[in-house]
């Protein structure tokens, strides 16, 4: 045969691969013999190229560490992937010098599209308040149609840290505080984001993050480490990402913090031993932003080369922008420190997701489709969901009959920056979203109400917080005021020690109140749980409102005019004081259970120790009964499925829906377990005066826990179920028991 040129050589051997495997009828998922294909004509050089990930220089998410010439790097093979390219046009550019390179192997481009592309939707802690998981899924399929659009192939997202610590600021990012929810939500959002198979040219890579436990945040600080028993990890941190899995997530990023005396990115346990090999992902992990090298910080690593040595050998398979694999694997392979079987293996799992991507078929092929972001029709599609999401979000917690707008108030004031701000609607971590893309939530009322005169009032300088001199307020009819924090309040290094809304915004709404004596209808906007006690008697009605994104305005609007009546629920503990953090409804019982009565208890001598607002609390403008739970037998057998019923009424005026939140007791265990855990939600809408029964349907194994072994167990005995529409009114309804026997 006459001698193939270099640069067509992979393509010869993908052609003929291709051609054996449809004639061995190979699933069309699996890529393992093409990936092997290119793996023998790889140098090390390219091998370790694969490994390499920079970021674009012009939009940084952490650290800089080195600005080399990507350009070059790519076209000699040395670079596998890039994140952060914002242009399609530059994304083109990058894998046009890929396919300069000998082997012409293309580049995988990732980016954070963690609650929208262009189209940003409510913060995930936004969304999570939703409990609607179709929803979140459905959210997460239209970022990766944007973003798959725009050049991407991949989203550092869905962040499924359990998080409970509001002091934390990444709290926004994820599902909140229960395990069993945010695994539920980790399965909807890794689904949106790949669909069914990634072969789907309108789907992007997920990446279940941060691997692991990032969000222990010890005294909420960001990048602390995770200090807790390995009852704890399993039972509380690990289930989200045992779900992701589930879902068929493709990539894992390793977290910054350390598991235990161990950084996780270098944490051969959790990620080679765990979830490599028992878990059998057949994925890849990407080191989060500098974490190989900032091994070196944690002081397990004495140099760069050492801190790769670690890392690689660990089964974290990708470095993100530390430079570490790419500067030193090469020597400590030729050294014989780092076996090629390692090497091998992290390389095929990234040319495996490069195959099933479609990308060695076409590099262009995959995305690129520019005008769909400028399509008037998509976009109206997109942002029709968006408001949806927005009303779902938003959660009432308190409304002294000021709520919804009567239809005769004609003279609103609306009061604040936020009132009028566009890039805190879009809120941190806002991938492409612009400005000018946001209707504000003055945009969302003048829409709203045409007929009523709207007049906005600055309130407070948005700079110093300093109240301004304030108009005479009494000829207004309602006033409505946002207060909370900036979109830079919250996300990535925002932790804070007091977690109150600033002073003179609970200040602005006591004078509100009194120099006006009209309603006050607070909003409350941020990423995180907030305190606001000081303002709390002074508003007659209480919205959280997150940021929402795109349609902010007109989401809150909606509530607000009763358009939608407010279903949404707190993922999320809201504290009564910033000392009461980590707080979060299923902590275990201790051998001294808080008790108003008893001072030896588990209590604060200077403050309730119960929250502001618990977990699954948030109200609607009509109410609702839930009756005492019905077993249908006091005893079952492991292998009997537990059905419980229960009937929800809608006993107000207003049509709306209701929550209804299954809580779980096991009553005596052999390790210490919580006071009650979620195990089943139902969202149920009702006419006023309708009512209906629904059932819940557990099995044994939803009974189960890890024991002091971390082996997953059902043990039998008694247990408890709650329903309710809080995690603290469901303990305070009457609740139904059984026995599990052998
Ligand atoms: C950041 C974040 C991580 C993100 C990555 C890339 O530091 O920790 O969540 O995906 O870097 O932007």
């Amino acid at each position: 045969m006459q001698r193939i040129p270099n640069k067509y050589q992979l393509l010869v051997f993908i052609f003929l691969i291709n051609i054996l495997s449809s004639q061995a009828q190979m699933l069309h998922k699996d890529y393992s013999s093409q990936a092997d294909s290119v793996l023998q004509l790889m140098t090390l050089e390219e091998k370790i190229g694969q490994l390499n990930q920079y970021s674009n220089d012009r939009k940084n998410t952490g650290p800089v560490i080195n600005n080399k010439n990507h350009l070059e790097e790519i076209r000699k093979g040395k670079v596998g992937s890039m994140l952060n390219v914002t242009s399609v046009s530059r994304a083109k550019q990058y894998q046009e010098e890929a396919m300069k390179s000998r082997l012409r192997i293309p580049l995988l481009f990732g980016m954070d599209v963690v609650h929208g592309m262009k189209t940003i939707f409510p913060i995930p802690m936004g969304e999570a308040a939703s409990f609607d998981l179709e929803l979140m899924r459905k959210t997460a399929e239209i970022a990766a149609a944007e973003a798959s659009a725009h050049g991407l192939h991949w989203t550092f997202a869905p962040m499924i840290d359990i998080a409970r610590d509001a002091r934390w600021g990444r709290v926004m990012e994820g599902a909140g505080e229960d395990t069993w929810y945010g695994s539920e939500v980790a399965k909807a959002r890794v689904k949106g984001f790949q669909g069914n198979n990634y072969n789907d040219r309108r789907t992007v890579l997920a990446c279940a993050k941060h691997f692991a436990a990032y969000g222990v945040a010890i005294a909420g600080k960001d990048y602390t480490g995770a200090d807790i028993s390995e009852n704890t990890l399993h039972q509380v941190y690990l289930p989200p990402f045992r779900a992701a899995i589930e879902a068929d997530v493709a990539t894992f990023m390793s977290a910054f913090n350390d598991v235990n005396g161990i950084p996780a990115t270098a944490h051969k346990p959790l990620m080679r031993d765990l979830l490599k090999e028992t878990w059998k992902f057949n994925g890849f992990v990407v080191s989060d932003w500098g974490s190989v090298g900032e091994l070196q910080n944690h002081r397990v690593a004495a140099n760069a080369e050492e801190a790769a040595l670690l890392a690689v050998t660990a089964g974290c398979d990708m470095d993100m922008c530390s430079a570490s694999y790419i500067g030193n694997l090469e020597k400590l392979v030729k050294e014989g420190k780092v076996d090629i079987a390692i090497i091998d293996d992290a390389v095929k799992r990234i040319l495996t997701k490069k195959f099933e991507l479609g990308l060695f078929d076409d590099p262009f092929g995959y995305n690129y489709r520019e005008a769909e972001l400028d399509d008037e029709l998509i976009n109206k599609a997109h942002r029709k969901i968006a408001r949806e999401a927005g009303n779902k979000s938003i959660v009432l917690l308190k409304n002294n009959a000021a709520l919804p707008l009567p239809g005769t108030v004609r003279n609103i004031a609306l009061v604040g920056p936020l009132c009028t701000s566009r890039w805190d609607m879009i809120g941190n971590w806002g991938a492409m979203g612009k400005p000018e893309y946001v209707t504000t939530i003055l945009d969302g009322f003048k829409t709203a109400l045409p007929n009523c005169k709207i007049t906005h009032i600055e309130g407070y300088d948005p700079r110093t917080n300093e109240i301004k001199e304030l108009p005479e307020l009494s000829g207004f009819d309602v006033i409505i005021v946002a207060v909370g924090e900036k979109a830079s309040e919250s996300g990535e290094a925002k932790s804070k020690v007091d977690i109150n809304i600033n002073s003179n915004h609970q200040q602005l709404v006591k004078r509100l109140k009194e120099e006006s004596n009209k309603p006050v209808i607070a909003l409350v906007m941020g990423g995180r749980p907030l305190v606001f006690s000081a303002m709390e008697p002074y508003a007659d009605a209480i919205l959280v409102t997150w940021w929402l994104g795109v349609e902010a305005g007109n989401s809150i609007a909606d509530v607000i005019t009763g358009k939608y009546n407010p279903s949404a629920k707190l993922p999320m503990t809201y504290p009564r004081h910033s000392g009461q953090c980590p707080i979060y409804y299923n902590h275990k019982s201790t051998g001294r259970p808080w008790s108003k009565d008893n001072q030896y208890t588990s209590r604060y001598i200077d403050e309730d120790i119960r929250p502001a607002y618990p977990f699954g609390y948030g109200l609607s403008y009509t109410t609702f009964h839930i009756s005492a739970p019905v077993l249908s037998k006091e005893q079952y057998g492991f292998n009997e499925k537990i059905i419980l019923k229960t009937t929800v009424k809608n006993t107000g005026n207003y049509k709306g829906k209701e929550t209804v939140q299954l809580y779980l007791q096991d009553v005596v265990s052999s390790v210490t377990r919580p006071v009650i855990e979620l195990c089943g939600f139902q969202q149920v809408e009702l006419e006023k005066g309708e009512e209906r029964e629904i059932e819940f349907v557990l099995t044994s194994k939803d009974l189960g826990f890890f024991n002091i072994y971390n082996e997953f167990v059902t043990e039998p005995g008694e247990f408890k179920l709650f329903v309710g529409n809080s995690s603290e009114n469901a303990t305070m309804l009457k609740s139904a028991s059984f026995y599990l026997a052998k």
